[in-house]
Order: C-alpha cells, then structure tokens, then sequence
C-alpha cells in the first residue's frame, strides 16, 4: 500500500477514535436496551398482549403517531420479550413482523402471504401460484397447531395503498376460520388520517384497541439521545450545548427521535472529517442543513422520468402559488409538462400511484382524503427550503426539457 493511502487510513483510525466509541449506537437501526418515556404505550401493548400467554386471542391493535415516535421500536420490543416469555411456557406466541413499505415483500397481496408463510416455515414460489392458492398455503401453515401468530403490519398505510382495504378485512376476520390457532393484528401507522378512509367495518376490527404515540417533546428527546451519547461518543467530546440543540429542533418539527439522532450522528461526523476535537452547535447547524439536502437531493436524481415530471408539475403549482393541492391538479399540470418534454402520459390512476411513491421516498406528503360518495383524493404538501426547491426544479429541468 502507498504511504499516502496508508495515512489516510491511520489518520482516519485516529480520528475516528477521537469522536466516537460506537457510531453504530447512533444509527436509527440500533435497537437500545431501555425506551424512556414510553412506559405507557409498552405496558398498554404488554397488556394487551399478555393474554396470548394462556392461548388466548389478544385483541387487534391500531398503533398511530407522527414518525420517529417510538412505535416500531415499541412494538418490536414487546414483540421479543413475550416471545421469550412464551418460550418458557406451555402456548407457543409466534410474532411475524412485515414493513409494508418493502419492496418485494408487501407489493402485491400474493407476495406478502407468501412471505408470512415462509416466515411459518413454509416455502412458497415467488410467483406463478394462483393467489387463492397461496392463501390455502399460508392458512393450512397457520393453523397446523394451536398457538397464537401475532402478526405486526408496520406502516399498513401503505399496504391499503397498494392492495386496498379488502386484504385487511379478510385478515381481521381470518379467526372465523382457523381451528386451532388464533392470530391477532397489529396495524401501525404514521398517517394519522389514516384510519378515517378505512372501511368502517375494517376500522372497527382493526382498532379493537388504540395505541397512540404523542410526539416527544425536547427534553424528553435530550433523555433519549443522552443513553445514546453514552453509548456512541467518547466521553466529553460533545459541547453542552450540542444535546440541547439537537433535541430543540427535531422537538419543533414533530418530536421525531430519529431526527434527532440523525442531526447529533451527522454533527459528529462533520467534526470527525474536519479534524475538530469537539462537537459543537455549528456542526449541528450543518447537520440539518445537511440532512435535509441531501437526502431529498439523492432521492429526486434517482426518480424515473414519469415521476419526475409529476414532482415538476407539484413544484409549478407551488410556484403559482396554490396551497390545496389534489391529485386532479397535479395531474391537469403533468400532462402539460408532458407535452413540453414530449412524453407519452399515463393516467390519472397512475399518477396517483407514482404520488404514492413520492410520498414514501419521502419528497412530499400525500395525505389520502376521503370524498364520501366521491372517493378519495391526495392533499399534497411539499416542506422543503426554498434552496432545496431550487435545486429540485433544476436537477428536473435539466434532465427533462429536450
Ligand atoms: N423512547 C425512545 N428511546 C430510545 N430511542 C428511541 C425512542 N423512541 C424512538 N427511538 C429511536 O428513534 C428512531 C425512530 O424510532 P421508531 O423507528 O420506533 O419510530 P416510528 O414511530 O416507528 O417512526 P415511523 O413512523 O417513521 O416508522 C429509532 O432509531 C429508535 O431507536
Ligand atoms: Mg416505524
């Protein structure tokens, strides 16, 4: 190895060791030991649970909250330790968690029973089954013995989105059928409107019991993101302000714990690559700026042509100054943008689909209301800087105007 490389790494090495002990501490993906201030929504889900441990059915849950407020790392914590607990008893609990926003897993109903049943054990083909019979695969797995499969959706918004509410009506009800086993539901969801544009018998079966998560507010982020201090960073290498600071701002958007901790991993970082001793506001303030950029940035390059031009068309309403934006008038402004790129439109439906895939990226808010008789629609917001915007509308037209 050439010696400037081999400086590059040993003074990233001891770099590296200046800042953090364990960044890993810092990700979103670590799962810490204690989960303060949600005492309540843990022992409400243990409660409601806790009856499948004498093999019986525990009621269907709604869990609902802004992002970041603790409600997959909740559940999948309770998740774990009643599965331990059962395994020490006589009524096995058997916990089958699916992300309905994965790709490949929770995109078509077909997809998505089979992977529930292969989580069971039971190996189905990717494709070419009639879905009936996946389904007959899936419930033969399922009820071969007496226990109890807790099946958490998490993010079900986005299966409704997909498939519509018929497969979560079908699974509410699936205990009419089954012989020995018992199953119960978990819904989770960052769309708190949500549950008004379910089927009311749906809603009614899925919420047998509600779980809310409020967002947090900034001291109680301080507390989260000081267990996690300990864990990530070397002793002393953070500004007191730093903690503060972070918490105050993901406090102000909506109590996001991820935010947070992204802002104080990102601020981290910054100071590592700059050589800095210790973590202070000015990093943070980079961090935000940072996060926000780039994450959108990356996402938008990424997008396919269609799906640009429909975030062309919100951007040009924006601009117009429209601030009730629904799906009928993205669409009226796509397909003008279409002719000037000299594309082919879709349709209407389509282009509902394609706000539904923004909306998951993350680039805007497509929440789904409802119309009463007239269906439902998409409200679509975009919270984005006015330098970010910018540099949205440019990425789009120098990729999409000929
Ligand atoms: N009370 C808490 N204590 C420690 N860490 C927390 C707490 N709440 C959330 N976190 C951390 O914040 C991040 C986001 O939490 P989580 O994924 O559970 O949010 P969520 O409510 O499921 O959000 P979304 O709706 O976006 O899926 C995770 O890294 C999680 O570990
Ligand atoms: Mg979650």
């Amino acid at each position: 190895m050439p010696d400037s490389v081999q400086t590059i790494f040993k003074e990233f090495v001891k770099k590296h060791a200046m800042i953090f002990t364990d960044r890993n501490a810092l990700t979103s993906h670590f799962a810490p030991d204690t989960i303060p201030h949600r005492d309540k929504q843990i022992n409400m889900l243990a409660s409601i649970l806790a009856p499948s441990l004498k093999g019986g059915r525990p009621s269907n849950v709604f869990e609902y909250g802004m992002t970041g407020t603790g409600k997959t790392l909740v559940t999948k914590y309770v998740g774990q330790e009643l599965e331990k607990m059962s395994n020490q008893g006589t009524t096995p609990v058997k916990i089958l968690y699916i992300n309905c926003k994965m790709k490949k897993i929770a995109d078509t109903e077909y997809r998505l029973v089979a992977e529930l049943a292969r989580m069971l054990g039971q190996d189905v083909p990717m494709t070419g089954l009639p879905t009936e019979q996946v389904y007959q695969i899936f419930f033969n797995i399922l009820d071969s013995k007496e226990w109890i499969v807790i099946i958490i959706l998490d993010e079900v918004d986005a299966l409704v989105a997909k498939m519509g509410d018929d497969f979560l009506y079908n699974f509410t009800r699936i205990n009419q059928d089954l012989k020995k086993a018992k199953v119960c539901i978990i819904g989770i969801t960052n769309d708190l409107n949500f549950i008004d544009v379910l089927d009311p018998r749906v809603k009614s079966s899925l919420s047998e019991e509600e779980i809310l998560f409020p967002p947090y507010n900034a001291t109680e982020l301080q507390d989260i993101l000081k267990q996690r201090v300990k864990l990530g960073f070397h002793k002393g290498v953070l500004s007191e302000e730093v903690i503060p600071k972070c918490s105050a701002l993901a406090a102000q958007e909506h109590g996001d714990a991820r935010r947070a901790l992204d802002l104080l991993r990102v601020a981290g970082e910054i100071a590592e690559r700059r050589n800095d001793e210790k973590v202070t506001e000015k990093h943070v303030d980079i961090a935000l700026e940072k996060i926000d950029y780039d994450r959108i940035v990356e996402s938008v390059k990424a997008l396919p042509k269609q799906t640009k031009v429909v975030l062309w068309a919100i951007i040009n309403l924006i601009e117009k100054g429209e601030d009730d934006i629904q799906t009928g008038d993205v669409f009226a402004v796509y397909e003008e943008k279409c002719k000037e790129c000299r594309l082919h439109p879709l349709t209407q439906r389509r282009i509902s689909d394609l706000l539904a895939e923004l909306d998951m990226i993350g680039i805007i808010n497509a929440k789904i209301i409802s119309l009463g008789r007239y269906g439902r629609t998409r409200q679509i917001k975009l919270d984005l800087s006015s330098k970010t915007k910018q540099k949205i509308k440019n990425i789009l037209e120098s990729t999409l105007v000929i």
